[in-house]
């Protein structure tokens, strides 16, 4: 099947999906992993009077995004709203422009800069709006509401009144490459959406959590993202942003580790089966194969985190080094951190995780360190560590 036919799809009268699958996409930024590669949606929104283009697609797929307008016979596009200033929504402005070259690209005045620096558009071709603007294209009726720090600080959404449709563009996206144009299994979606919050999003929650009042002030019928499927039951995503963004954390212990010669991993073995008899959610991701988007993506909801590494080179092993990193990248909601390992002679590892992990508004429970192969005393002192984290989960209970 000739996949750039698989997508120019009519939402609701005269609003069409026209944006591309990437079904062989495997990274995102070089850093999120994409194991169902992604999407990247663009919608046209045809009025009586005049006709816009809501983002448009990564370069690399600009040539579906083309085919699927000239399959609609799209004679003349008037503007092309940028809701995102990221490449992969705004890369292929450039080729639009010269398609349609009388269409003015319509975005907020930080969105304007960004894409000036970032594609090089000369200014006269931009028209700006401010937050709550509206714009007329006869009997359709496009809103802008700026929507900063989802995940940019230009971010904004275009409401499309007599449809009730939020275009979101990254706000409430999910990476997936997908043939269907709506959500057709709830709890995939919902895990997709997760793992792209906590990848991108989860920083910014408490902008999040002021973006999802403001777009909810409209009745909504459809959510559609730039990335993954629509929304045709716009509750199932918002309630699970709600919960995301939310001080709730779940009886769940993370623990990512990293062993050379077996003994950080029998203790991570210990401490996995002592917090499982505690009745307690413990997941282990051994950093030499682990999927970072899923550690990522349990951060999202997790009470605990406890980074497990020997010492190598005078430090903590670089595996560890980039997980406790991402982790406070990523601002997960917390409570407690850790930080458990071996070593042969000694070094600096409690110390650099104390500063990796220095943004996390979360209480650093006593590390374990032992040296060489764990003895009785090595376990003695792991129970310890368990005591104090089994309280706080008991806590939450
Ligand atoms: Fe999908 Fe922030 O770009």
């Amino acid at each position: 099947m000739d996949r750039s036919d698989l997508k120019y799809n009519e939402i609701t009268k005269n609003v069409f999906a026209v944006g591309a699958e990437d079904w062989d996409r495997q990274i995102f930024d070089e850093l999120v992993p994409l194991p169902d590669g992604t999407s990247y949606n663009s919608y046209l929104v045809m009025g009586s009077e005049k006709t816009a283009l809501i983002d448009t697609v990564d370069p690399e797929k600009k040539e579906d995004l083309i085919n699927h307008l000239e399959k609609l016979n799209v004679q003349k596009i008037d503007y092309i709203i940028a809701n995102h200033a990221e490449q992969d929504h705004s890369g292929a402005i450039p080729d639009i422009l010269k398609l349609y070259p009388e269409a003015k690209v319509v975005t907020n005045k930080k969105c304007k800069n960004l894409l000036m620096d970032l594609l090089h558009l000369e200014e006269d071709v931009f028209t700006v709006v401010a937050d709550e603007e509206e714009l007329s294209l006869g009997d359709k009726t496009l809103q802008f509401i700026l929507t900063p720090w989802v995940h940019w600080p230009e971010t904004m959404t275009t409401y499309l009144k007599e449809d009730e449709v939020l275009f979101s563009c990254d706000f409430f996206g999910s990476h997936r490459a997908t043939s269907k144009l709506f959500v057709y299994d709830d709890c995939k979606v919902l895990e997709d959406a997760k793992r792209y919050y906590a990848e991108i999003m989860m920083p910014y929650r408490k902008f999040i959590t002021k973006n999802i009042d403001k777009v909810e002030k409209n009745p909504i019928r459809f959510i559609a993202p730039s990335h993954g499927p629509i929304f045709d039951k716009p509750s199932l995503i918002i309630d699970a942003y709600k919960d995301w963004v939310s001080p709730r954390v779940e009886n769940k212990i993370l623990i990512p580790y990293v062993s050379m010669h077996e003994s950080t991993e029998i203790m991570a073995n210990y401490l996995v089966k002592r917090f499982t008899e505690h009745g307690i959610n413990v997941i282990p991701f051994n950093l030499t194969n682990a999927d970072m988007g899923v550690m990522a993506m349990e951060l999202v909801d997790a009470a605990t985190i406890i980074v497990g590494s020997p010492i190598v080179l005078n430090g903590a092993h670089p595996l560890a080094v980039n997980a406790a990193y991402l982790t406070n990248a990523l601002n997960p909601k917390v409570r407690q951190v850790s930080v458990f390992g071996s070593f042969g002679w000694g070094g600096k590892m409690i110390k650099q995780f104390e500063f990796l992990l220095g943004d996390l508004k979360a209480e650093f429970v006593e590390p374990v360190l032992v040296k060489g192969l764990p003895k009785e005393d090595a376990f003695e002192k792991l129970d310890v560590l368990i005591e104090k984290i089994v309280a706080l989960h008991k806590d939450l209970e």
